[in-house]
């Protein structure tokens, strides 16, 4: 059984090439939704991540995996029917599940650690004045990584949130301010750019593997 308390967010890691076989858990259509992927390597990582999230949510409602029942919300966020939260997100071969308590809407983002192609463009459509100026005001090699941080905090939040593509990047600080109902902290993930939003400013994050 796991059990998270109510000032935390737990944080999964789950990379695909050391996930235990679990595609035996996922339902007709997350089966479908896996067998639409082109390449073996996205549709292991989708088995894994789906995998583990019923394991997991399992272990935290106490429910056998099977019998979890997932819907989503009119912006396309995933729930579960239970008394806890969570959000997904992969990349590559890695996949991160949070998991809060039931009053705790959390959002999570990992991306591989990869040159963006039109890092000006992508900064411009992402980032707040502010950030933009900060983005200028750096050295050639440190805007990609910046882009990268910008980047998943603001995923973090638009998917903590649910809004998805409706919320205005522009107008979203990847560093909300004390009377925002959001907050984020950055992960420490080698290779990747990973970040968790939840609402509220009382809670810490705690990054754990995912062995099965
Ligand atoms: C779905 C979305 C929220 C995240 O997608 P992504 O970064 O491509 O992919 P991730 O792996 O991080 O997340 C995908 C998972 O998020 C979950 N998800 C889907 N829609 C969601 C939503 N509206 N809110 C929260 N979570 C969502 C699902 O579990 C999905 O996994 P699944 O397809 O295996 O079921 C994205 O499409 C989006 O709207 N992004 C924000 C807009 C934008 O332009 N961002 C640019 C960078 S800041």
């Amino acid at each position: 059984m796991l059990v998270v308390a109510p000032d935390a967010v737990h944080v999964w890691l789950v990379r695909a090439a050391v996930a235990p076989d679990v595609e035996a858990l996922l339902d007709d259509a997350e089966r479908d939704r896996a067998d639409r992927f082109k390449f073996d390597v996205t549709r292991r990582l989708f088995v894994a991540a789906h995998g583990a999230l019923r394991l997991l949510l399992g272990r935290y409602l106490e429910r056998p995996p099977e019998s979890l029942r997932f819907e989503t919300e009119p912006d396309g966020k995933p729930t579960v029917d239970g008394p806890v939260q969570f959000n997904l997100s992969h990349s590559d071969e890695l996949a991160a599940i949070a998991v809060a308590g039931p009053d705790r809407a959390v959002g999570v983002d990992v991306d591989r650690r990869r040159m963006p192609k039109s890092r000006d463009g992508i900064a411009q459509r992402i980032m707040t004045a502010d950030e933009l100026a900060c983005y200028e005001s750096l050295g050639d090699e440190q805007r990609g990584a910046f882009v990268l941080w910008v980047w998943a905090r603001k995923e973090a939040l638009v998917k903590a949130s649910g809004r998805g593509v409706r919320e205005t990047l522009t107008a979203l600080a990847c560093e909300p301010t004390a009377d925002s109902p959001w907050s984020v902290v950055d992960l420490d993930v080698p290779g990747y750019a990973a970040a968790v939003a939840a609402a509220g400013h009382d809670w810490t994050a705690e990054l754990r593997a995912f062995h099965g």
